[in-house]
């Protein structure tokens, strides 16, 4: 018997739905996350709908050693989720419970396969909202967000995806259930484990639920896009909308002219501000005050008079609302539809931005002047995503990465390490973080099934 007819004879066995998947045209769509880049074709792909089913597969994968790749929505941009040899594909989109909103705690309980999209609209059919966000959101799942501690667009407000976690349960690689569900506000009963699983990538244990935070949905969102002269005038800008608004200043988002220019002949129709400004600026009030719309207003229209933005578009309606914000969300579509771009997901301080789009830009006419730079992101966070287009990749972006470094950044602000971006962590973590990064790993899954090769480097021979 070959191993491929072992492996798929024992799981059929194993008393557990699985709904396995085998052959090559069932198991295509598991192949690549949203890189588009496919690792090499699986065996099967497992799909659990319970934790004790999910659990009896992990006893089973470590008593034999067989390596696993966690799969949510796969939207992910690292290498998180895309399989790797020998790997056995665990996907969690049969994990769709979804609770009624409670509304004392305001919170919800939320399989690992609900996608964000079907959280938001429960939350917003009990007057509530969820406070992260992302383009994906279709498509991305609530067990994938947290393994990735997703950020988006809102966490400028609301914080990232770990600040919304009021519970969790995960199944270590041995078939425990670690469960952390009580979702209370406080709780110091000693390390607090959920937010160990929370942005560990699959490499810990796998999320199979999760007790969500839920807040108030605001009276009033409005949007509106400024056409800006440069990253600091942005941040000024920014900065007078902070001072107007407090913390009803939701968005920040920062858009360079060719992607711009690039999404609105995307999607046809005219574009809300002329192309050729030097930095689309889309930022986003939620309020509760009744009077917020005239101080959104009134808060752009003395930034402008003070010489902040070029230009401004104010969201007249919903239709607007949705409109600019689609703009926002088509950045990745544009960059995609490009092709053969790799996304650099970097965070850094507000006051080395400029000093980054600077050198990274001499770095890459250095290496490869025909190469192709689009830049967009999340400047109210620093996290800029750098996504470039050359022959010299493997050239470019470690340069690209010790620049980001160098300015006191980070090699990935949201979309996390996975595979792609592990040789670049000792840029950003000392020996002695990646040696308890290691012990915490080989605590938690002593064969090294869940994820091998994701998040921590090679160790140096
Ligand atoms: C975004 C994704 C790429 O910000 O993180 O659109
Ligand atoms: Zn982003």
């Amino acid at each position: 018997m070959s191993e491929t007819t072992g492996l798929i004879d024992a799981l059929s066995r194993l008393q557990a739905d699985l709904a396995l998947l085998v052959g090559a045209e069932a198991v295509e769509r598991y192949r690549a996350d949203a890189t588009r880049r496919p690792g090499p074709e699986p065996v099967a792909v497992a799909r659990p709908r319970t934790t004790a089913d999910l659990a009896a597969l992990l006893a089973f994968c470590t008593a034999r050693r067989q390596l696993v790749a966690v799969q949510g929505g796969l939207t992910g941009l690292a290498g998180g989720a895309r399989p790797q040899a020998g790997e056995l594909p665990i996907s969690l989109e049969r994990m769709r419970s979804l609770s009624e909103p409670d509304l004392l705690s305001m919170s919800v309980e939320a399989g690992a396969g609900v996608t964000l999209e079907a959280l938001q609209a429960r939350a917003a059919a009990a007057g509530l909202m969820f406070g992260v966000d992302i383009g994906a959101r279709g498509t991305a799942t609530i067990g994938g967000m947290i393994a990735t501690n997703a950020g988006g667009i809102r966490v400028l407000r609301h914080g990232m995806f770990r600040a919304q976690v009021l519970g969790l349960e995960a199944v270590l690689s041995d078939g425990r259930v670690l469960t952390s569900m009580r979702g209370l506000q406080k709780d110091n009963s000693g390390y607090d484990l959920k937010q160990l699983m929370i942005g560990s990538e699959g490499t810990l244990g796998i999320v199979t639920r999760a007790r969500l935070r839920l807040l108030p949905k605001p009276r009033h969102e409005r949007n509106a896009l400024c056409a800006v002269g440069s990253v600091d005038a942005a941040l000024q800008l920014m900065r007078r909308l902070r001072e107007h608004l407090g913390s009803d200043l939701s968005a920040c988002e920062a858009i360079w002219p060719d992607v711009y220019a690039g999404v609105v002949a995307l999607r046809g129709g005219s574009a809300p501000l002329a192309t050729g400004h030097a930095l689309y600026l889309l930022v986003e009030s939620q309020s509760f005050r009744h009077e917020e719309d005239d101080l959104f207003e009134t808060a752009l229209g003395e930034a402008y008079e003070a010489g902040l933005c070029q230009d401004v578009v104010l969201s007249q309606s919903g239709r607007d609302f949705t409109a600019l914000w689609e703009i926002r969300d088509g950045c990745t579509d544009y960059t995609a539809s490009l092709g053969g771009m790799t996304g650099h997901d970097v965070s850094l301080p507000p006051d080395a931005m400029a000093n980054f789009l600077d050198e990274a830009g001499a770095i890459v006419r250095r290496i490869d002047p025909a190469a192709r730079i689009c830049v967009f992101g999340h400047l109210g966070d620093g996290n800029l995503h750098y996504v470039v287009k050359s022959q010299h990749m493997p050239l470019l972006s470690p340069e690209i990465f010790a620049c980001a470094a160098g300015l006191g950044g980070a090699v990935t602000a949201e979309h996390g390490v996975g595979s792609d971006k592990r040789a670049h962590l000792p840029l950003v973590r000392s020996p002695v973080e990646l040696a308890v990064m290691r012990s915490i790993k080989h605590g938690l899954d002593p064969y090294g099934i869940l994820n091998r090769g994701r998040i921590l480097p090679e160790p140096s021979p």
